[in-house]
């Protein structure tokens, strides 16, 4: 056995898979992927340990059917579940995946039971909130995986537009993990300048429409599943902060027990990762329009959280 991180991941799929690689080839430790399905969790970590000495990475990948091999893992990822085809929002998926996530906690939680969850199945501030029940973790241990991606994707559109390296761009958006998410213009930057002093209005509500629509734009033109470079490159930067204990800044569902006057919700907001989890919960001042879509995002958190009440 290493003295290595052990990160696990639930799920070998399109999400798993391609997080299991970002994580291996920057080294941040020995990676398990476990599927339900014979062989393909077996296959695709052989396959991706033989990239090792072309890439130069030394760490430990290992597929696996078996619980037992995810034992006391720092930290596991939650990519389980079934995506969502062209014309399905997030939200349609919520009584299967709340199944296979419950079942997956469970599980987890047994073998690992002071590892750090990060959620990535959808729809996500409703799993996250089910992995937080049935793990009974403290909060600061369960966070969902979904600023961050929501994040990039808006700094993407944003590098694009003003022609400017990806490098100087950041974005925050917040709320739920869907199309109420909340894109804040005012705390999105190229090194340091606000947009809204780099771009009118018009094309700053067009790129943040854009954001919340991003990942139904990549569903219809893949037709058989939902994104995965970005959501794994996005779990590898939590990944990332936790392990190194970095103490970034990012937007991730994390628990709100009085903050943003949310009571008892997982919802996006800006937090500080580091080697306990969420650190802490950073509370942005929002002006009254933001602060309106914020609330209308949560009350959707909280509409489908109610929904999974029945499979807890
Ligand atoms: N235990 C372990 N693995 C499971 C279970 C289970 N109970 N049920 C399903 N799986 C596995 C499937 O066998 C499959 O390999 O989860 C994997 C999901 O992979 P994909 O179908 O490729 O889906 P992916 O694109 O990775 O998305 C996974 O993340 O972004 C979200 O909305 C997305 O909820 C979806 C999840």
């Amino acid at each position: 056995m290493s003295s290595r991180p052990k990160i696990s991941i639930i799920g070998a799929g399109n999400v798993g898979a391609t997080t299991a690689h970002w994580i291996a080839s920057k080294e941040l430790g020995d990676v398990v992927l476990l599927d339900i399905v014979d062989g393909m969790p077996q296959g695709k970590s052989l396959d991706l340990l033989e990239s090792a000495p072309v890439e130069g990475f030394d760490v430990d990948v290992k597929g696996t059917n078996n619980y037992e091999d995810t034992k006391n893992s720092d930290i596991v990822v939650v990519t389980s579940g079934v995506p969502r085809k062209p014309g399905m929002s997030r939200d349609d998926l919520i009584s299967i995946n709340s199944k296979i996530v419950r079942e997956v906690t469970e599980n987890v939680a047994k073998h690992s039971p002071n590892c750090i969850l990060i959620i990535v199945t959808n729809p996500l501030d409703a799993m996250v909130f089910v992995a937080s029940k049935v793990s009974n973790f403290p909060h600061h241990r369960v966070i969902g995986m979904a600023g961050v991606l929501d994040s990039t994707r808006f700094r993407t559109f944003i590098a694009k537009e003003l022609d400017v390296s990806v490098e100087d761009v950041d974005a925050m958006v917040l709320g739920g993990h869907g199309d109420s998410m909340v894109p804040l213009p005012r705390y999105s930057t190229v090194n340091g300048i606000p947009i809204t002093e780099l771009m009118d209005h018009g094309r700053i509500t067009a790129l943040a429409e854009r954001t919340r629509k991003g990942g139904e734009e990549i569903v219809n033109l893949l037709k058989t599943g939902s994104a995965f470079y970005a959501p794994g490159a996005a779990v590898t930067e939590m990944v990332e902060a936790i392990l190194k204990d970095k103490k970034r800044i990012l937007p991730c569902a994390a628990y709100c027990d009085k903050e943003y006057d949310v009571n008892g919700y997982f919802v996006g907001v800006p937090v500080k990762l580091g080697r306990k989890g969420v650190e802490k919960v950073i509370e942005l001042k929002l002006n009254k329009e933001e602060s309106e879509m914020f609330q209308k995002s949560v009350e959707h958190v909280k509409s489908l959280v109610a929904t999974t009440e029945k499979f807890l």
